[in-house]
């Protein structure tokens, strides 16, 4: 099967001929439709996470996929062959992953079925977004009424995040460059949007003695802590020990690590089902394009950039 994949450490990604996987116990193998370009990818590209996961090469990138059902692994009992699915390829150890005409994931923690009106490239950017915004958003307790300031807000999880605490009654800050990030971000439920060009200013009219918390998703940390009122939160998704934080004396630290769970992927494609959630597609390339949506990745993107596969 074709699939982007690191053989050795060390090694650019590149497209390989691979063996088609066989699911382990508890997994289902997916034949995959479309698959969605994480930071988490990115990582892994440059041998970032050779010390959190073991890796067993070749290592198949993508950890986003929409596909469908066509192996099942042993003690599986929640999917079947021809179950139209999305999920997460979220394991110990680093091997199987999206970019690839097959996959395999751990059915009960991982894989859900996709709702009938959602699209394969919808499908394809929620499992690892969405089920990072939704620790995000347990992590800061009751958000009712907080002020939320969202940095990176117009990425794949900045938007989820952002419909998701605005539902909960979060006032909802998002960061936006372009005015059409930001009225999309008004659309999807912040209470206020602000050019990050100019974001201490913009911010300090809307909260002057700061806001309950940051979601940090992107840019320096040590130049948002001032915006938060003493007491409040800094979450982030890019450090993750707490000494790494700023302002710890003053801030409480929440360090995200965003793995699925099958009650949290089930909540949030019942919320696509009945429409309070949308997943926000940037753009959709084919295979031989991926090496080109890494490097765009993180820039001028609004939502997900997905990669048609199957
Ligand atoms: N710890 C974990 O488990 C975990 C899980 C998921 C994601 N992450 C990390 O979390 C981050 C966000 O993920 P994502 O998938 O949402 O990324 P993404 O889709 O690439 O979104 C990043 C967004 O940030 C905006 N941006 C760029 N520079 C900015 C700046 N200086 N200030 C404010 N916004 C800026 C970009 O908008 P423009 O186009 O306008 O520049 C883009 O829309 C990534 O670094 C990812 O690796 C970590």
């Amino acid at each position: 099967m074709r699939a982007y994949a690191v053989q050795s450490a060390g090694e650019q990604p590149a497209t390989h001929d691979l063996e088609v996987p066989e699911p382990d116990r508890g997994e289902v193998r997916v034949r995959v439709v479309a698959a969605s370009v994480n930071g988490f990818d990115l990582a892994v590209a440059a041998g970032y996470m050779a010390g959190f996961f073991e890796h067993r090469y070749p290592v198949v990138l993508g950890r986003e996929f929409a596909g469908i059902v066509d192996g099942i692994g042993p003690d599986v009992d929640t999917l079947v062959i021809g179950d139209r699915v999305l999920g997460v390829v979220s394991k110990p150890h680093l091997h199987d992953g999206a970019f690839a005409e097959y996959t395999t994931a751990v059915a009960e923690s991982s894989v859900v079925r996709t709702p009938e009106g959602m699209t394969d490239a919808a499908a394809a950017g929620l499992g690892h977004t969405g089920s990072t915004a939704l620790i995000i958003l347990a992590s800061l307790g009751d958000v009712a009424g907080q002020k939320i300031l969202v940095v990176g807000a117009t990425g794949g999880v900045g938007t989820i995040f952002t419909q998701l605490a605005a539902a909960m009654g979060a006032e909802v800050i998002a960061t936006g460059r372009t005015e059409e990030g930001r009225s999309l971000m008004a659309e999807l439920g912040a209470a206020h949007t602000v050019d990050y060009a100019d974001l201490d200013a913009e911010v300090r009219a809307i909260a002057p003695d700061g806001v309950d918390a940051v979601v940090h998703l992107i840019g320096d940390a040590a130049s948002l802590a001032p915006l938060v009122r003493d007491g409040g939160m800094f979450v982030s998704t890019l450090l993750y020990a707490p000494e790494m934080f700023p302002d710890p004396e003053r801030l409480t630290p929440a360090p995200i690590a965003g793995f699925p769970s099958g009650d949290g992927l089930r909540l949030l494609t019942g919320m696509v089902d009945d429409g309070r959630l949308r997943v926000i597609i940037d753009r959709e390339v084919e295979f031989d394009e991926i090496g080109d949506a890494f490097a765009a990745y993180g820039r001028e993107t609004i939502g997900n950039i997905v990669v048609r596969i199957g």
